[in-house]
């Protein structure tokens, strides 16, 4: 996975856009970075590994010149992250660069054709093949844009693709296929990139290309064709009503504090879906045989929480399944009378993407939840909701979780409404217990951050933790585990607390760290006897409660206070927030960067 920013403006150098660009790009992987510019109808190129600034600032590509450039910034996928592997990649002459996010399949096939042609490659890339390709056209008499068209469709795979060329050096060539490509326009200048809040500084006017689509940019606007049949798709820019103060950093040392901060905003606006868009799911979701949440990573912990909330409020079972695993495990027996509610927070994630077609094909019905307008999942699915959390940088996701729960919990009581599962009273103050949650989480927010602190200080050299929660909250504490694994890489396990003691239990030594995730309700009793369990072998707890829970206190070496009455059903989107915060503080004790954690990307669009 990789970020792409394309530019090409009436006069001055692109260069330092560009690398601006890259910078907010740079969740999207950040191995190596490559620049190419036309300056004076030559093409000029420089790439190296490293992130961003380093090359940057070693290569001193802001002195670039050129009022026209692309620029890459790379999370390997075939090839080291080197010099060489760096994008842009170019034609045997150095006439025509590439730059790419995707994957293409068939590239050791096309390269043998090449090599048999004669072409030389120089780097491990599947990308390379495809300035190789663009030049064998070219060598027909067709201009850059038809040579990209036809090569692309020799390519089987995915690509997001920007193409730069001295032969027409007026113009950027882009294209996309599974992985994500929207412009920008401007007056005087046209962008590409691989996400809005990169183009969102410079201009409010974008187009999200589709599937399947090429555009050509230039000064003036842009054209955009089918790669199949090359015919022409009119389609008008969208503006975008999120500002760029939204993107950035603000105040706050790291995105992943700013976004965790951030969550009562988000949440009301998790709390304002469009009445039609909610009543179109809750229908589909009722007509189903069989409903099954398919997600990855965070949102797949979040559609765990959601299949409690929908058995218990809407009587509705639901299956959460990880996407990766989906068409091997329900692909041969998903069929018209299946749902398949997709929730992932970019909207491009592939396993989800490829268990939506295999269910699209069996004529199931794909539902979405999203974070992304415009992202592939809308599109492929029947019906979507946007979860309404902006734009969310830091690679572990935070206001997603908590969006996600919020959303399904919402649809869930709209389910119950339509399947009279319950009663006004009961749905009124369930509806009310929802509208609570903002500010509780602001509460939260307020009360439990210095303690958080002090704890993470105690625990900083903890070598093990493990995560435990019944009922619901074992959803809470997979995500505080996941939250903790991804920034600060200590070995941690997350298990149903009823389930600790069939395996969990035997790593238990004096001193393992471990954290019990404890609303009151329905589990309260059970998670009691969980903790006497560690307890007695020894174990530091760390307990989650209400305040004045003085049975979970007086057993705790730790706590962290909550407010009280937060319904069971609703807890996760409260009790998650001081385990994000744990994560984050044990981060930055430990010195590591939680915005950039080793070996993760913020959406993986690979297989
Ligand atoms: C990656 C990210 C996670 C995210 C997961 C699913 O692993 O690092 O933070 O939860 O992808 O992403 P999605 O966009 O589908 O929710």
């Amino acid at each position: 996975m990789c970020g792409i920013f394309g530019l090409i403006q009436r006069s001055g150098d692109v260069a330092p856009t560009i690398l601006e660009g890259l910078s907010r790009l740079e969740y999207r992987g950040y191995d190596s970075t490559g620049v190419a510019t036309i300056d004076n109808g030559i093409l000029k190129i420089r790439k190296d590994a490293g992130k961003i600034k380093d090359v940057a600032d070693r290569l001193h590509i802001a002195e670039m010149k050129g009022s026209i450039g692309i620029g890459h910034t790379r999370w390997a996928t075939h090839g080291a992250p080197n010099m060489i592997n760096a994008h842009p990649h170019t034609d045997q002459h150095g006439k025509i660069a590439v730059i790419h996010n995707g994957v293409i399949e068939n590239f050791l096939e096309l390269k043998q054709e090449l090599l048999d042609k004669g072409h030389n490659f120089v780097s491990k890339t599947d990308t390379e093949v495809i300035p190789h390709l663009i030049e064998e056209e070219m060598k027909g008499e067709v201009g850059l844009a038809e040579a990209t068209l036809r090569s692309l469709r020799r390519i089987k795979g995915s690509y997001a693709v920007c193409v730069l060329s001295s032969l027409e050096p007026n113009k950027i060539v882009c294209a996309r296929l599974e992985s994500p490509l929207v412009l920008g326009v401007s007056d005087g200048a046209t962008y590409c990139a691989s996400d809005a809040p990169a183009i969102r500084p410079y201009t409010n006017k974008v187009v999200y290309l589709r599937n399947g689509e090429l555009a050509t940019i230039d000064v003036n606007g842009y054209k955009i064709v089918k790669v199949a049949d090359g015919s022409v798709v009119e389609r008008a820019p969208e503006e975008i009503t999120w500002s760029i103060e939204m993107a950035e950093k603000q105040d706050f040392p790291h995105y992943m504090l700013k976004e965790i901060y951030e969550q009562p905003i988000s949440l009301r606006n998790s709390l304002r879906l469009q009445e039609k868009y909610m009543d179109l799911l809750t229908a589909f979701l009722d007509r189903g045989k069989e409903v099954f949440l398919v997600s990855a990573g965070t949102s797949q912990h979040s559609c765990i929480a959601g299949s409690y909330i929908f058995s218990q409020i809407a009587r509705l079972t639901t299956y959460p399944v990880v996407s990766s695993e989906f068409v091997e495990r329900y692909g041969s027996t998903v069929g018209i009378d299946s749902i398949i509610l997709a929730v992932s927070q970019s909207g491009e994630t592939y396993d989800t993407l490829k268990a939506v077609d295999h269910s699209r094909m069996r004529a199931a019905t794909v539902l979405g939840l999203t974070n992304t307008v415009g992202s592939t999942l809308t599109r492929v699915s029947r019906a979507y909701l946007i979860q309404q959390s902006g734009p969310e940088i830091g690679v572990a996701a935070t206001k997603t979780f908590t969006a996600q729960v919020l959303v399904l919990a919402q649809l869930a009581l709209r389910l119950a409404k339509l399947r009279g599962k319950l009663s006004q009273d009961e749905l009124d103050e369930y509806g009310a217990n929802l509208h609570k949650i903002p500010d509780l989480v602001e509460t939260v927010l307020e009360t439990t951050h210095e303690r958080v602190k002090e704890i993470a200080a105690r625990e900083k050299d903890s070598r093990l933790f493990l995560f435990l929660g019944r009922g619901i909250s074992s959803a809470t504490a997979m995500e505080g585990r996941l939250k903790l694994l991804e920034i600060t890489y200590v070995p941690s396990l997350a298990y149903p607390a009823g389930e600790s003691k069939h395996g969990p239990i035997s790593i238990i030594e004096k001193d393992t760290s471990c954290v019990f995730v404890c609303p009151r309700g329905e589990t309260h009793a059970e998670i009691i006897g969980s903790i006497m369990e560690m307890k007695a072998r020894g174990a530091r707890i760390i307990s989650i409660c209400e305040e004045e829970d003085t049975s979970i206190i007086g057993l705790s070496d730790e706590v962290i206070e909550m407010p009280k009455s937060i319904p069971e059903l609703l807890s996760p989107v409260p009790y998650i927030v001081p385990l994000q915060l744990l994560a984050y503080e044990l981060a930055i004790l430990k010195k590591l960067d939680p915005d950039k954690p080793r070996n993760l990307a913020k959406s993986v669009t690979v297989p």
